[in-house]
């Protein structure tokens, strides 16, 4: 099945199955904006749990906040995101639609470094056993070629960025013949910046003084409370204050779903380090982070890092992890190193010294930063696209099944009856209020026991116990495997210690240490 299909399936299939609505859908709907419905909230408050965990319940020196989405109007000052948080964007004259001018590049660079994969897979097959692929990669014609036109291009383009030169970095796009995918026509307007930031006024006097926005990022709430946790904490560098929270951006090319909104979460972790000491722990954190994502389970195939070019106004480096989504490898988290740019910054703007005291080098010093950034509803789509998976099964039928790995399964137990009568309903009522203490559990009774099995597979639940009449004589139940599908019979008194090494989070953690 083509990619694009199935991606419109996952996104269907998140609205059948209570997963994301459109948000104000009965207004038809704003976009690039979306609520979580009863699973979807279960599954993104289980993916939240797994990221706070790792970092603050795993690490002895990373603590947590949760900063106000409102700040004080000089923070983005400080931060430059007043000044720089903008995009440049390009309108298509006949179709009349708009485009970032990055991502129009960035797409026309993905389509080069799909090339250099496609001969890497050609190469495999036609050597097999005997297949070198770094030396291929290094002497194949048509690979070198292409590497050197993506170098060339990432510097001019660059280049053009960084200088604010929007002429050029029109005429790249000219150059590189990038034509709308709409209109089919390279008949491109001049390129201008357009700044990313909600803003809104405080208090009921509507004049210039009172704006403030609504935060891009929640990293600044860190920021500006760095001494308050240092100090109230007894905190000793290297240390890390973690936060999960809504950021808004006006995106102006809302696409993909939840891929990119206008309000998400994300999920920040920043680290600060001795000066000089951060690219150690910027590798540090990449290799962290990736093995945080790779402990899920899915095809580790599917990540990849890939390095930022063009550096935002506070990084010295940057990476991101990237997943293979069904429209392609996208930024799923960014890993950061923002030097000591933004407690410097507030530190002038505030005219409060942001310093860290060193004990052991006897001397004071604004401390640099390693952030890790994660989207929460990035996230999200990548556990759905992943999860995701149609089976034929016995009789020729397909199910749709959820391999959502058990931690983050939104529902991780169903209770079922097997009919509604000679007392099953109520055995498996008493099953439930012992189970639903620990575990967030489903009791189904309406429906054939095959048409209920069906609906837990479609959204993940991993097991499923049905109550019968045996369970009335001996205190067993079936329990039915999401994936493998296989029965067993168990005794309701083991069901606790079953149910629990499945699902807990520790089967992810004992992964990342
Ligand atoms: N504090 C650094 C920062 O905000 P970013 O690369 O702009 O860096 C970090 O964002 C992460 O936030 C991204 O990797 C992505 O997962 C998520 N994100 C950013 N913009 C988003 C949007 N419009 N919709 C959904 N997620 C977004």
């Amino acid at each position: 099945m083509a990619q694009e299909d199935i991606f419109k399936k996952i996104v269907a299939h998140c609205k059948e199955y209570g997963f994301v609505f459109q948000s104000s859908e009965i207004y038809d709907g704003l976009s690039a904006v979306y609520d979580y419905a009863q699973n979807g909230v279960e599954l993104k408050n289980n993916i939240k749990k797994y990221w706070w965990d790792s970092m603050v319940k795993l690490n002895e020196n990373i603590v947590g906040i949760d900063s106000a989405i409102f700040m004080h109007p000089e923070t983005w000052k400080a931060s430059g995101h007043v000044g720089a948080f903008s995009d440049p964007l390009i309108d298509n004259k006949d179709s009349k639609k708009r485009y970032r001018a990055d991502v129009l590049v960035e797409d026309y660079i993905g389509k080069l470094e799909d090339k250099i994969e496609k001969e890497v897979v050609k190469g495999r097959k036609k050597f097999a056993e005997g297949f070198d692929e770094e030396q291929f990669r290094a002497t194949n014609v048509n690979i070198l070629r292409n590497k050197t036109k993506i170098d060339d291009i990432n510097s001019r383009f660059v280049a053009a960025l960084e200088a604010d030169n929007l002429e050029e970095v029109r005429q790249v796009i000219i150059d590189l013949g990038i034509v709308c995918p709409v209109s089919g026509t390279a008949n491109w307007t001049e390129v201008r910046q357009f700044n990313l930031m909600f803003d809104t006024k405080l208090g009921s006097v509507a004049d210039d003084a009172n704006t403030i926005y609504l935060r891009p990022e929640t990293a600044q709430g860190i920021f500006v409370n760095y001494l308050n946790v240092q100090k109230t904490g007894r905190m000793k560098l290297p240390f890390g204050i973690a936060q999960i929270g809504k950021a808004f951006r006006n995106e102006i090319v809302a696409r993909q779903f939840i891929f990119r909104m206008r309000e998400f979460e994300q999920m920040e972790m920043q680290f600060f380090v001795r000066p000089g000491e951060e690219m150690e722990w910027y590798n540090k954190w990449m290799d962290t982070r990736l093995k945080w994502h790779k402990a899920l389970g899915f095809d580790q195939d599917n990540y990849r890092f890939h390095k930022h070019e063009k550096l935002a106004h506070y990084a010295n480096a940057a990476s991101d992890i990237e997943f293979r989504f069904p429209f392609g490898f996208k930024e799923v988290e960014g890993i950061h190193s923002r030097t000591d740019f933004d407690l410097s910054q507030h530190q002038k703007h505030s005219g409060k010294k942001l310093q860290y005291f060193d004990p052991e080098l006897n001397k004071s010093y604004v401390p640099y930063v390693i952030e890790t950034s994660i989207g929460v509803d990035r996230m999200f789509l990548l556990t759905m696209a992943a999860a995701y998976d149609e089976e034929v099964v016995e009789g020729g039928e397909t199910r749709v099944v959820l391999r959502i790995p058990p931690a983050l399964a939104p529902v991780k137990l169903a209770i079922l009856p097997l009919t509604k009568k000679d007392g099953m309903p109520e055995k498996a009522r008493e099953i439930m209020k012992t189970m639903q203490m620990d575990f967030n559990c489903q009791y189904e009774e309406k429906d054939s026991i095959g048409k209920r099995y069906r609906r837990q597979d479609a959204i993940g639940t991993p097991y499923c116990i049905t109550v019968d009449h045996q369970t009335l004589e001996d205190n067993t139940v079936t329990l039915r495997d999401r994936d493998t599908m296989q029965q067993e019979r168990v005794a309701i008194a083991d069901l606790f210690n079953i149910v629990n090494n499945k699902v807990s989070m520790r089967n992810l953690f004992e992964q990342i240490l």
